[in-house]
């Protein structure tokens, strides 16, 4: 049998370095090459460089698309100038991705593209599945654009699959590393009230259900990619320090996180009690359906 060649946007990212080691051949954008050749994890066969007018070889032969590039979120202040890279790296991104595949001679079968449950707003204490509407806000407007963008493969018959992901749980990267040392120290505290729902999913559950997506030809459209036990923020925060055998006592009021971060903290305070549906419903077969269960593989005992 033939291998399985899989484009990867954003691999050198923390969820691809759980990815890109479980795909069969991979070809890998990215903005820096000998970087991206030199960081372990990011094992990719082949290596392109990601630039606003990159070309792809006409003749190049891939079976799949996964795309998950994108400014991060989750560093640095909302300036306008990062609200634009946001946005700019995931739509024009996206839309450069989808010209390039278009121009392929043999098209591949399926693209799984990254989006978030930031699109869902702040729907507080209501279930949300993937029927839920879109937020009317920056990053509800963001996760629309970017899905449009991607679901113009499916207009040509390529099957989209359209990850809105969760906070991503896991060793060495994501919130995870900016958590775990301050509760170490002892410094973690639940998020304001701590009552606002919190979507999270364990970092292999991600790479697992992108793998179930481009195998199951069942799967388009929106997938929510979070665990079937949402937790609040207040439980979450006690699963943590219990894990690390510390106490959880100083709350962050969220008047000092506007000051610190600027909009995003907005996102940290904002419920969302999301539920895989489709995962669910199509049969994906979660490894941590508990948060327990996912603290217990992230943190060494
Ligand atoms: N981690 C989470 O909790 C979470 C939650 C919801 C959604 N997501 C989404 O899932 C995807 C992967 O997340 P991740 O945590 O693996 O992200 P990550 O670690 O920040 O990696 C993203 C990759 O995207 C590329 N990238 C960054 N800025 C870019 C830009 N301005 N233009 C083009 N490429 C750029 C980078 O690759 P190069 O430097 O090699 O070019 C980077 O390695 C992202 O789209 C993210 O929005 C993640």
């Amino acid at each position: 049998m033939s291998e399985h060649t899989t484009l990867v946007t954003g691999g050198t990212g923390f969820v691809g370095g759980y990815l890109v080691p479980k795909l069969d051949r991979t070809i890998l954008t990215t903005r820096d090459v000998e970087r991206a050749k030199k960081k372990a994890g990011a094992d990719g066969d082949e290596f392109l460089e990601w630039s606003d007018d990159l070309k792809i070889d006409p003749t190049t032969k891939i079976e799949s698309v996964v795309n998950l590039m994108g400014e991060s979120i989750a560093e640095g202040r909302w300036t306008d100038e990062k609200k634009k890279r946001i946005r700019s790296s995931r739509i024009d991104s996206t839309r450069t991705l989808v010209d390039q595949i278009l121009k392929l001679e043999q098209r591949p079968k399926v693209m799984v593209s990254a989006s978030a449950v930031g699109i869902y707003g702040d729907p507080g204490e209501v279930i949300v599945d993937e029927t839920y509407p879109p937020a009317d806000n920056f990053l509800g407007d963001v996760c629309v654009d970017w899905e449009n963008e991607a679901l113009r493969l499916a207009e040509h018959g390529v099957r989209v699959v359209l990850i809105r992901i969760g906070i991503v749980l896991g060793r060495g990267g994501g919130a995870m590393e900016k958590m775990l040392p301050l509760f170490k120290m002892g410094l973690g505290g639940r998020l304001g009230s701590g009552k606002q729902w919190v979507p999270w999913i364990h970092v292999d559950d991600l790479a697992g259900m992108i793998l179930w997506a481009i195998e199951n030809d069942s799967v388009s459209g929106p997938v929510n990619a979070s665990a079937p036990n949402p937790v609040r923020n207040s439980e979450m925060t006690q699963a943590i320090a219990k894990a690390v055998g510390r106490f959880a006592i100083l709350p962050a009021p969220k008047f000092a996180l506007r000051i610190a971060l600027g909009e995003f903290a907005n996102s940290l305070f904002s419920s969302q009690r999301v539920v895989p549906g489709v995962a669910n419903e199509k049969g994906y077969s979660f490894q941590h359906s508990t948060i327990e269960s996912a603290l217990d593989e992230i943190v060494d005992k």
